[in-house]
C-alpha cells in the first residue's frame, strides 16, 4: 500500500516536471528565432515567424523612415528584402558585409517580392570596405572583369548563378545515369597510362626528396588522368553499364576559349553494343535530360544568363532540343566543307583532323542543332578505336557530338574487342607490353563495347551561351595561370 502510494506519489511530480519542461521548450522556441535560408523565406511557410537570416548585403538604401537591405546567402538568385528602423543602421553595415538579421517575416506590400523581413536586430558579422571591394553595388560587371578576382567572384549574381546551375547540372547527370541503370565508378586521378596517347600528361612525383634521384615514387612514371576510359573498360567486363564523372587533366599549351588544363569529364561505357547508335542514343538522351532538368530546376539562374549575358540564347537552346540530332559521316562532313564557299584557315581533305572552324561550319550547315559526326579516319584515332575494316577510306567506328557555339562536346567510339586486331595495332605503336592487361580484357569474356566522354564545362558553355570556358568553372587552370 505504502509502496503503491509512494509510486503514485512519485509519478505526479514527474508529470508536472514534464509539463514544466514542455512549457519552457515552447517558451524558448518562441523567443529563439528559427534560422532560415533566403530560399526558405520565399517559400512563404514561415510568415509571421520570428526568424534569423544570415548572409551578405547585396544592396543597402537608407531613407528617413526606413533602412532597406537586400540579403543573399547563395541559396537563390533573389535576395531577401530586409526593412529596419534607421536606428539599426551602422557605419559597418555596407554593401558586401556579412550580417545576421533577426526579425519577423511578413508578407511584402511590394508586388515583385512575396515576403520581407521586418528586422529588430542587425548584427554585422564581417565588415567589407566598399571602396576597396572590387564589385560595386548596382553595377553589372562583365564576366571578363570578375574573372580577375577568382577568390571573390562567387559574390556576384552572375557567378553565383553559374555555380548553382553547375551544381544542378551535376545532379541531373548523376540522376540520368542512375535512372538508366549505370553504376558509378570512381576512376583514379593518378594513373600510369596515357589513354589518348597524345602525350598531354602532367607527371606526378612528390615535391620533397622522398625518392632517390632518377627513381619514381610509384616505381613507374605516373600521371594525372587524361581520361577514365581504360579503367571504365576494365569495369565493363563485369558491369554492362558504367560511368564516371570527375576531374581530368591535359597539359595542353592552349589559351583557347574551350580548353583548360583541368576540366571535368562525364564518361560512360556500355557493354554488348551492336553499333554506334547504342552510344549516340545515350549521348543524346543524357544531353536532353540534363538540359531539361536544368531549365526546369534553375530557371531564374539560367534566365540571368539568357537575358543579360547572352541575350536570345534561350531560343537557341529550345531549338536544339526540338528535333533528334542528325548523324553524318566524316566523309559526308568533308564533302560539305569542300563544297562550302567559306574560306577556312585549315585545309579540308579526307584524312584531316576537323578544326573548330570546321566543326562550327558543320553545326551551322545542319541548322544550328547538335550533330553527330561518325566514322573518322582510322589513323586519326587512338589504338582502342574499333577498325571499320573499310577501303580505301580506312575508318574507325568513332563519333563526335558537335554543338552550336562550342564545336566538339563529346568524343567516343566502339572499342576494338577483337584480340588479334588489337594486338596488331598495339604492336605497331610499340605498346604491346604496356597494355598487356588491356589485352587480357579481350582474352577473358570480351564483348563488343563502346563509350564516350563529354566535357562538362563545354556543356555548360553550350546551354548558357558563355563564350569562355574560364567563366564556367570555379577555379580555371590553364597554361601560365594557377592562382590560389
Ligand atoms: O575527345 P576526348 O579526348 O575523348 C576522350 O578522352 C575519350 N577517352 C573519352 C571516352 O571515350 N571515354 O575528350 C572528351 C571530351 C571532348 O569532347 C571535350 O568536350 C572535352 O572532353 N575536352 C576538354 N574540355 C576542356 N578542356 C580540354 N582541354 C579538353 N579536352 C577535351
Amino acid at each position: 500500500m505504502f509502496r503503491a502510494a509512494a509510486t503514485m506519489f512519485s509519478v505526479t511530480p514527474t508529470a508536472s516536471l514534464c509539463r514544466g519542461v514542455l512549457f519552457s521548450i515552447r517558451h524558448y522556441c518562441k523567443r529563439t528565432p528559427t534560422k532560415l535560408r533566403v530560399s526558405q523565406a520565399f517559400s512563404g511557410t514561415e510568415l509571421g515567424a520570428n526568424v534569423k537570416v544570415q548572409g551578405w548585403v547585396r544592396s543597402i538604401r537608407s531613407q528617413k523612415s526606413n533602412l532597406f537591405l537586400h540579403l543573399n546567402d547563395g541559396s537563390s538568385l533573389q535576395s531577401l528584402q530586409v526593412v529596419a528602423s534607421p536606428e539599426l543602421n551602422d557605419p559597418s553595415l555596407t554593401f558586401g558585409s556579412a550580417v545576421e538579421v533577426t526579425g519577423v517575416l511578413k508578407k511584402s506590400p511590394h508586388r515583385n517580392q512575396p515576403v520581407e523581413l521586418e528586422a529588430d536586430q542587425i548584427h554585422v558579422v564581417g565588415e567589407c570596405n566598399p571602396v576597396d571591394f572590387p564589385f560595386k553595388t548596382k553595377e553589372r560587371h562583365s564576366l571578363e572583369y570578375i574573372r580577375q578576382f577568382p577568390h571573390l567572384r562567387c559574390r556576384t549574381n552572375a557567378f553565383s548563378s553559374l555555380l548553382r546551375v553547375r551544381s544542378e547540372a551535376t545532379t541531373a547527370i548523376h540522376s540520368y545515369f542512375k535512372e538508366n541503370g549505370f553504376v558509378q565508378i570512381h576512376t583514379p586521378v593518378i594513373t600510369s597510362n596515357d589513354c589518348e596517347g597524345a602525350g598531354e600528361l602532367f607527371q606526378v612525383e612528390p615535391s620533397s626528396a622522398e625518392v632517390e634521384e632518377g627513381e619514381n615514387f610509384f616505381s613507374v612514371p605516373a600521371y594525372l588522368t587524361v581520361s577514365g576510359q581504360l579503367h571504365l573498360e576494365v569495369m565493363s567486363g563485369a558491369f554492362s553499364r558504367v560511368y564516371t564523372f570527375g576531374p581530368t587533366f591535359r597539359a595542353e599549351n592552349s589559351q583557347s576559349r574551350r580548353h583548360l588544363a583541368e576540366f571535368h569529364m562525364v564518361e560512360a561505357e556500355v557493354s554488348f553494343t551492336e553499333s554506334l547508335e547504342d552510344l549516340t542514343k545515350v549521348m543524346e538522351d543524357m544531353f536532353r535530360s540534363a538540359t531539361e532538368h536544368v531549365l526546369a530546376h534553375c530557371a531564374e539562374d539560367v534566365d540571368l544568363f539568357h537575358k543579360h549575358v547572352t541575350p536570345g540564347h534561350r531560343n537557341a537552346v529550345d531549338f536544339m532540343l526540338k528535333e533528334r540530332f542528325p548523324v553524318i559521316t566524316y566523309s559526308e562532313a568533308i564533302d560539305i566543307l569542300n563544297r562550302s564557299s567559306q574560306k577556312f584557315a585549315f585545309p579540308t581533305h579526307w584524312g584531316c583532323d576537323l578544326q573548330t572552324e570546321h566543326e562550327k561550319y558543320l553545326v551551322k550547315h545542319c541548322g544550328n542543332i547538335p550533330v553527330f559526326v561518325t566514322d573518322y579516319p582510322y589513323d586519326l584515332k587512338p589504338f582502342y578505336a574499333r577498325d571499320n575494316k573499310d577501303h580505301p577510306r580506312h575508318s574507325a567506328a568513332a563519333v563526335d557530338l558537335l554543338v552550336p557555339g562550342v564545336g566538339e562536346l563529346c568524343g567516343g567510339s566502339l572499342r576494338e574487342e577483337r584480340l588479334d586486331l588489337l594486338r596488331a595495332r598495339l604492336e605497331e605503336v610499340g605498346l604491346e607490353d604496356t597494355y598487356s592487361w588491356y589485352l587480357d580484357l579481350r582474352r577473358f569474356g570480351s564483348v563488343p563495347h563502346g563509350g564516350f566522354g563529354l566535357g562538362f564545362e563545354r556543356y555548360l558553355q553550350c546551354i548558357l551561351g558563355v563564350d569562355s570556358i574560364k567563366d564556367v568553372i570555379p577555379f580555371p587552370r590553364f597554361s601560365h595561370s594557377c592562382p590560389l
